[in-house]
């Protein structure tokens, strides 16, 4: 499906943008992007997707074939480009965590586009609160919030809910490792966004902490953030 035919049916879709002429109340305009082949809509209200996170999904689906069987659960996925795109191509089942509606609706019109329906599960929901404790997944892609509060107004055109990460920027991630630790296969591995190098040292000295039983494997650096591989610390 190219870019042009998920417009074409996106301006059929229930999410249309609306002009609203008679009231003078402008719907956010829904928009379209490239996301490495997989075409992504979405609007003001969500984070704009990031061409570099490609990187995390390519990573993901160079790790997929390796892993023992069992499901993807992507933390704070957003619109869902990342998952979607991870898991395109492979039976791998898909699901995807955000607490944010509009980014949880986006995400199922993004499956939906992308013709993976079938294999995808959205819960609209904080990641601490919505997994049953006998859950586990072979891959965790988690992507949380990760700039600092007070650095936040340096990024004027994203949503606060979708970019703040508390007072140093870890909140989300802590979050995110903690559940990840709770929910990874044996031999599963993890691949956690973060700002930079010096996000990852700290996301290294995090998993020192033994009750997460994480360890980190490496990194990769992109544009404008880093990814992180964990796998389980017992093995
Ligand atoms: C950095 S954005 C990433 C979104 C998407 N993966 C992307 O690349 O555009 C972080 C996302 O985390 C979500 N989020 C924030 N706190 C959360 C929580 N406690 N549980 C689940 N999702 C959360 C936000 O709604 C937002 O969509």
């Amino acid at each position: 499906m190219t870019v042009e035919d998920v417009r074409v049916l996106h301006s059929r879709s229930a999410m249309r943008p609306a002009a609203h002429r008679t009231t003078g109340i402008v719907a956010p305009v829904t928009e379209i992007t490239d996301f490495g082949g997989l075409a992504v809509a979405f609007d003001e209200r969500v984070l704009r997707p990031r061409p570099w996170t490609v990187l995390q999904s390519d990573w993901a689906r160079e790790l997929l074939p390796s892993l023992p069987a069992g499901d993807v659960l992507e933390l704070c996925a957003g619109v869902g480009h990342i998952g979607l795109r991870a898991v395109l191509g492979s039976d791998r089942r898909l699901l995807m965590v955000d607490r944010n509606e509009v980014a949880c609706r986006y995400a199922g019109l993004n499956a939906q586009h992308a013709q993976l329906s079938q294999q995808v599960d959205i819960r609209c929901a904080p990641m601490e609160r919505c997994l049953d404790p006998r859950e586990r997944f072979a891959l965790v892609i988690a992507d949380p919030p990760w700039v600092p509060s007070d650095d936040c107004g340096n990024h004027p055109d994203d949503p606060l809910h979708a970019i703040d990460g508390g007072t140093d920027g870890l909140d989300l991630v802590r979050t995110a490792l903690r559940v990840t630790g709770e929910h990874l296969l044996p031999w599963g591995a993890a691949l956690l966004q973060v700002a930079g190098v010096d996000q990852v040292r700290a996301v290294e000295r995090e998993v020192e902490d033994p009750a997460l039983e994480l360890e980190v494997l490496g990194h990769r650096v992109g544009e404008s953030g880093a990814v992180v591989h964990l796998r389980r610390r017992s093995l």
